[in-house]
């Protein structure tokens, strides 16, 4: 096995998630192997006992760490600037194990309230279960942050821009309460994709990704990735999930590898489509609201000009005539379709109160701003013109 890591540390991003990870075979292939196995064959005992010691390098066990696994994170850690990265079977098996690898019975967790809505129900649901209380704030109000702290606050987690409202929350200035509360920061960094933000720059210690979304970016596969220092992931991370296997399958690791030579490309494009069908869409009759990462009539548009490199592959439209509307319009879109994914190259339109936000009260809806009339549109990699009319067509049957 060879060329682990580039040459050098200098190259593009990139180049590096063209190449960086890359453990080449003796057999010299151009396309990294996809090793579908579950564990590996030792020489002697003595080598199967130092590798179990960590005295010798290499692999033991596929619920511990995997060479086409092992690529993957690597990869993307590279990309994402952090020294380590742990890969897992789904972006909430990430969420919950950074969380759950931080937090023990008595701490206390504070989290910004717009979340998705499997990361509300383990933070408000969950982890008090186990002993873990948690209180949710308006992440945009520093101030509820401080107030919310207590002794026992171990952890802030916020998303950002945050699933489906696109609610953008600063990160740095959160960074700085947690440091100075002695709480460690986890940001769900999907709804920017590892393009257009980097939270360990911005003061995270951590950052989670579904790596179902554009990390794959072409529906097939389920994949989580948790990242951060060498030593967070070792003091934190490293063990629980070792003993409590919530690995990500060498097969999907393979395909999300593959995916990642592509990212850019396809992230580019995808909100180079988004701010023209944002633009083509803001002043339509039918439309209440819409809410764009780079748009200037976004209610944090200097917060994202700070901190994001770029806008983002999704949009919020309130749609006129609330759930009636809403539904009228999804019905009538003839090229989008229905689903609740996002980041893939197909475009994809959700109602977030019937589906990912359905379990939650009316109340608890109105809390994270998700109302009657919003959709969430994932815009994929048709041409602009295709989609401005395919939604403007559905629009005027609203
Ligand atoms: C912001 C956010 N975090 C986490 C997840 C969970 O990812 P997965 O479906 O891969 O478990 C999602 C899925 O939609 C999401 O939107």
């Amino acid at each position: 096995m060879s060329e682990r890591s580039s040459r050098d540390r200098c190259l593009h991003a990139d180049t590096r998630l063209v190449h960086e990870g890359t453990l080449r075979s003796e057999f010299g292939e151009t396309s990294e192997a996809l090793f579908l196995t579950q564990g590996h064959v030792y020489a002697s005992a003595e080598e199967c006992e130092a590798r179990f010691k960590g005295e010798s390098p290499g692999f033991l066990y596929a619920r511990f760490s995997n060479p086409t696994v092992a690529m993957f994170e690597q990869r993307i850690a590279s990309f994402e600037g952090a020294e380590a990265a742990r890969a897992t079977a789904t972006g909430m098996a990430a969420v919950t194990a950074a969380l759950m690898g931080l937090l023990q019975a008595g701490d206390h967790i504070v989290a910004a309230r717009a979340l998705f809505g499997s990361c509300r129900y383990v933070v408000a649901e969950l982890l008090p279960r186990f002993g873990v209380a948690s209180t949710l704030v308006d992440g945009t109000n520093l101030d509820a942050w401080r107030e919310a702290v207590r002794p026992e606050t171990k952890v802030f987690f916020l998303e950002s821009p945050a699933n489906p409202t696109l609610e953008v929350i600063e990160i740095a200035a959160v960074a700085q309460i947690a440091r100075e509360v002695g709480a460690k920061l986890v940001v769900d960094n999907v709804f920017s994709s590892p393009l257009w933000q980097k939270p360990l720059e911005l003061g995270a210690d951590c950052v989670v990704y579904s790596a179902t979304k554009h990390i794959d970016g072409q529906g097939r596969c389920l994949g989580g990735i948790i990242l951060g220092s060498e030593a967070f992931i070792q003091t934190h991370i490293h063990t629980l999930l070792r003993q409590t296997g919530p690995s990500m399958s060498p097969f999907n690791a393979w395909v999300l590898l593959k995916s990642l030579e592509t990212l850019p490309l396809r992230v580019e494009r995808q909100t180079r489509t988004a701010a023209i069908v944002a633009d083509a869409l803001a002043e339509h009759s039918k439309i209440g609201r819409l809410i764009y990462p780079g748009r200037a009539d976004h209610p944090q548009a200097d917060i994202i000009a700070r901190q994001m490199k770029g806008g983002s592959t999704l949009i919020a439209l309130e749609i006129e005539g609330g759930k009636a509307g809403a539904f009228r319009f999804l019905n009538a879109l003839d090229l989008i379709r229905i689903s609740n994914n996002l980041g893939d190259a197909k475009s994809l339109i959700t109602h977030p109160a019937t589906t990912t936000h359905q379990r939650f009260t009316p109340e608890e809806r109105a809390e994270m701003r998700v109302s009657e009339g919003l959709v969430r549109l994932s815009v994929g990699l048709e041409h602009p013109g295709d989609l401005i009319e395919d939604l403007v067509q559905a629009l005027e049957r609203v």
